[in-house]
């Protein structure tokens, strides 16, 4: 089937399908103990997709005895690497297998085009277990070099609990590379999705142990961040929280380590990434297709949206048209399910929100709104909000300090290379930085001055599994993807045998 008939078919599907909105704990679905629920709203459209069971300090702590006790019996801690592989090939397998169902989940419940879906989320998760589960038996410990009558070795061993706060802008996908490496390094897992997108954990559950995985490994707890978020953070037996969300929430993931056990955290929060278009681009329309890509692209609720485009003045004028161009027909809202559609709605209405008010911050500021800035008419039912582009933006203005997670795009003007670069670093993230330039030497210095986890040569947003993903400065202090994420939910052991 092609991209447009898998969404066309689950498209019907959305309809009929009643989703499982249970937590999933120690290899089986459960209610939360309590009895809670809270609606899973689909924010196209407003509408009720499932009653989802709101898990609180109780349901943490029933999830982490149960992912406690499958890793102190050694089952899948203590898998031979190979076997464990099999189990993770074989959980992609499925992941594939169901890559229409994740689609219009994950559609439904965030609003992001089905399209983007199936080309970008779903494969990119599949891929993610592929690369980390092949990574499995490449992970080696060492031998020192001490003294002849001494063997000293350091091993590489699992943490044991690890817990995983997810973001809603790629469901799926974040779960990936957050539970992947974990699960690979041999721990057991609780995850908590955040609330606005629920559903698509729960059936990863159950793919983990139709896979082969071992009950109590992959838990699910479903609920709000201050209930169950907070009391897995805090939980005693969880050796690590791996999180991605808000630099606000990032920090308190430190506080509530430092509160409880001094568990490893690490963090990817977001950015005000830079994406610069020097005049001697070699392609405007290319620069200007990857910059609206880089902030419109899954309706700019993307961390490493390049949400600051500092444009060259001598072209200013010239990029901006081309911007606007490739903004209005590249990036129309509407219905996400529909296969055709390029931009779905903002997560929810308190979403919305949040970016319509940062918009009228941008207007009052003085910034000039030349695209959007409002809901889009027609639309009314769902949290939708148009492309919007400010140009004439100051870099001191709030609207290019704050991280928006919209569709808003800052354009920034600036003379030459030396003030593009101070401007870029003028910010108290660094996730993400591109630059759009013919000369081999502004490039590479570019990548050498910029303050940014990541950094993109004429393109944006590229990567590979290998790629290491995650920022410097308040963008956090982990990394997702590659051989690094792996070993970072391992710890090392330092053995010394004295030879008689
Ligand atoms: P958030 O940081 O509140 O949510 C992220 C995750 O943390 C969710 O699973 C949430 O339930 C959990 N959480 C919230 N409070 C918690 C607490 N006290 N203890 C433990 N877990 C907690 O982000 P939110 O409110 O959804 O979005 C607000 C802004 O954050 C966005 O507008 C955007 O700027 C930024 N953000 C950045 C993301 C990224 O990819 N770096 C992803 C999502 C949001
Ligand atoms: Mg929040």
């Amino acid at each position: 089937m092609t991209i447009a008939q898998t969404a066309e078919y689950w498209r019907n599907q959305a309809e009929a399908l009643k989703f499982e909105g249970r937590l999933f704990i120690d290899g089986d679905f459960a209610p939360a103990k309590s009895g809670a629920v809270f609606e899973s709203i689909n924010p196209a459209n407003g509408g009720v997709i499932a009653e989802v069971s709101r898990g609180d300090a109780d349901d943490i702590d029933r999830a982490v005895a149960s992912g406690q006790k499958a890793y102190k019996s050694g089952i899948w801690a203590r898998m031979p690497p190979r076997q464990r592989m099999a189990v993770l090939l074989r959980f992609a397998d499925l992941i594939e297998a169901h890559a229409g169902e994740f689609a219009m989940i994950d559609t439904i419940d965030m609003g992001k085009p089905i399209s983007e879906m199936l080309t970008v989320d779903v494969p990119l998760a599949v891929l993610c277990f592929r690369f980390t589960g092949e990574c499995i038996d490449k992970v080696q410990g060492s031998v020192g070099a001490t003294s002849p009558d001494v063997l000293s070795y350091v091993l590489r061993q699992p943490l044991g609990v690890v817990g995983c706060i997810v973001p809603w802008n790629y469901p799926l996908l974040m779960t990936a590379w957050k539970i992947a490496p974990a699960l690979a390094a041999g721990n057991s897992v609780v995850l908590k999705p955040a609330e606005q997108s629920p559903l698509s954990a729960v059936l990863l559950a159950r793919l983990f142990i139709e896979a082969g995985g071992p009950a109590g490994v992959l838990n699910v707890v479903n609920g709000f961040g201050p209930e169950a978020g907070k009391a897995l953070a805090l939980h005693p037996d969880v050796e690590k929280i791996a999180f991605t969300g808000s630099v606000e929430i990032g920090k308190l993931m430190m506080v509530y380590s430092g509160q409880s056990n001094l568990k490893k955290v690490s963090t990817e929060c977001g950015g005000k990434s830079p994406h610069v278009i020097m005049a001697d681009a070699a392609n405007l329309e290319t620069a200007a297709t990857w910059a609206a890509m880089g902030i419109f692209g899954n309706q700019g609720e993307v961390c490493c949206a390049g949400s600051r485009i500092l444009v060259q003045k001598k072209i200013l004028d010239e990029f901006v048209d081309i911007f606007r161009t490739k903004a209005t027909t590249g990036y129309v809202p509407g219905d996400p399910l529909d296969p055709s559609t390029s931009m779905g709605p903002m997560v929810d209405v308190s979403q919305q929100k949040r970016v319509l008010n940062y918009i009228d911050i941008g207007k009052q500021a003085g910034a000039r709104c030349i695209l959007g800035g409002d809901a889009p008419s027609g639309l009314e039912r769902g949290a939708f909000v148009a492309p919007t582009i400010f140009t004439g933006v100051d870099n001191t203005m709030t609207i290019a300090r704050e991280e928006i997670f919209g569709p808003v795009a800052s354009i920034i003007a600036f003379d030459d290379y030396g003030e593009a670069v101070r401007i870029a670093n003028d910010t108290s993230f660094g996730l993400a930085a591109g630059i759009w330039t013919s000369d081999l030497g502004t490039a590479h210095r570019f990548a050498r001055d910029v303050e940014a986890g990541m950094v993109y040569i004429n393109s944006y947003m590229n990567g590979d599994m290998q790629f290491p993903f995650g920022g410097w400065k308040q963008s956090g202090n982990g990394r997702d993807k590659c051989m690094d994420a792996l070993l970072s939910y391992t710890q090392t052991k330092s053995v010394w045998a004295t030879i008689e």
